[in-house]
């Protein structure tokens, strides 16, 4: 396991370096540079930025988060890993892969200063891009107010007494501007007398339709390990996620295609093109990254269980759903 070595220092332009174990990171205006043991990497800052702070906001999500083809993330549940081209065939066929560990929350203290200090005002990594200002340019400024979002989970259900609250004009979520024709209204429940406390229901599109952010599953309901996490999507998923349990995926509108690949080695796999009303099950062992022409509702369906990515590690589960 290595332990954090940060000792920031600015650069010309006003941005901090950074380093954790034997990993450094630096900015420029318009690309991030990430060096290690084994070689040197870069990618655009926006997608940088918008790539760790889902890292954050996530606690490093289920599975791999591939910031590109090179570099990314592993979540071990306690401790995560930080690689770059160890899902990449070629980098491994040449012995170029480098991976170190750490515990999840050094990573998260570097991350989320790194996104605090390279974020500067006026760009929001969560937004879409026709929703934000821009990343690029010497430092000037922050964004605090993007950078804190929590990520939003209902302990059963939304709207539920002491749970998660409703998203409202008042409370300063308004209908995203694709999404204005969506219904508002908010459902009748009739339950049997004995059973008043015992039914709920609300209007999911109302709710998703006001979400400010994208690309950014939230829990809206649990029973047991089912977790229903809607998202409006827009644009690209920023990472490309590496599944390590199967996934569930519902269009509920519009359109989304999806670039699946395998999750070891990135060969492609498949495309997928979503219209509303299709259903997917997304294997454990690919890596897919999202694609939407305009704001879309989907609706993941995670299942929580801890035991999974063991379970489909040692072979024990099929990395698919159903024999067909
Ligand atoms: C996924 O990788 O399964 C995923 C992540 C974020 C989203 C949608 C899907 O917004
Ligand atoms: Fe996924």
């Amino acid at each position: 396991m290595s332990t954090p070595t940060e000792q920031p220092t600015k650069n010309a332009l006003g941005y901090q370096e950074f380093s954790i174990g034997h990993f450094r990171f630096a900015r420029d205006e318009y690309f991030a540079h990430i060096t290690y043991p084994k070689g040197a990497h870069f990618m655009a800052v926006d997608q940088f930025l918008r790539c760790i702070l889902r890292d954050v906001a996530w606690g490093f999500f289920y599975g791999t988060l591939n910031f590109d083809n090179v570099v990314g993330t592993i979540q071990n549940y306690g401790t995560v890993e930080l690689f770059c081209g160890l899902m990449n065939e070629a980098y491994v066929a040449a012995n170029r892969q480098y991976v170190e560990r750490f515990d999840t929350k050094d990573l998260q203290r570097v991350f989320s200063a790194m996104v605090e200090d390279w974020t500067n005002e006026g760009f929001d990594p969560f937004a879409a891009p026709s929703e934000t200002g821009s990343a690029y340019g010497p430092k000037h400024g922050t964004n605090p107010a993007a950078l804190s979002r929590q990520r939003v989970v209902a302990s059963r259900m939304v709207g539920l007494p002491g749970d998660v609250g409703y998203r409202t004009d008042e409370n300063g979520y308004p209908l995203n501007r694709h999404f204005r024709d969506v219904p508002t209204d908010q459902p009748e429940v009739h339950a049997e007398p004995g059973f008043e406390g015992s039914v709920h229901a609300f209007n999911l599109y109302n709710y998703v339709a006001r979400s400010d952010v994208t690309w950014n599953p939230s829990v809206v309901s649990q029973v047991k390990y089912s977790l229903f996490c809607p998202t409006t999507e827009e644009y690209i998923l920023p990472v490309k996620h590496g599944n390590d349990r199967v996934e569930w995926f519902v269009q509920v509108s519009d359109e989304i295609i999806w670039d699946v690949e395998d999750g070891k080695t990135g060969k492609p796999r498949a495309r997928v093109t979503m219209k509303a009303g299709d259903v997917a099950a997304m294997p454990a062992d690919i890596c897919h990254k999202g694609y939407s022409p305009k704001r879309s509702l989907l609706l993941v369906w995670e299942n929580g269980d801890p035991t999974l990515p063991q379970r489909y590690a040692r072979r024990e589960l099929n990395p698919y759903p159903v024999e067909m």
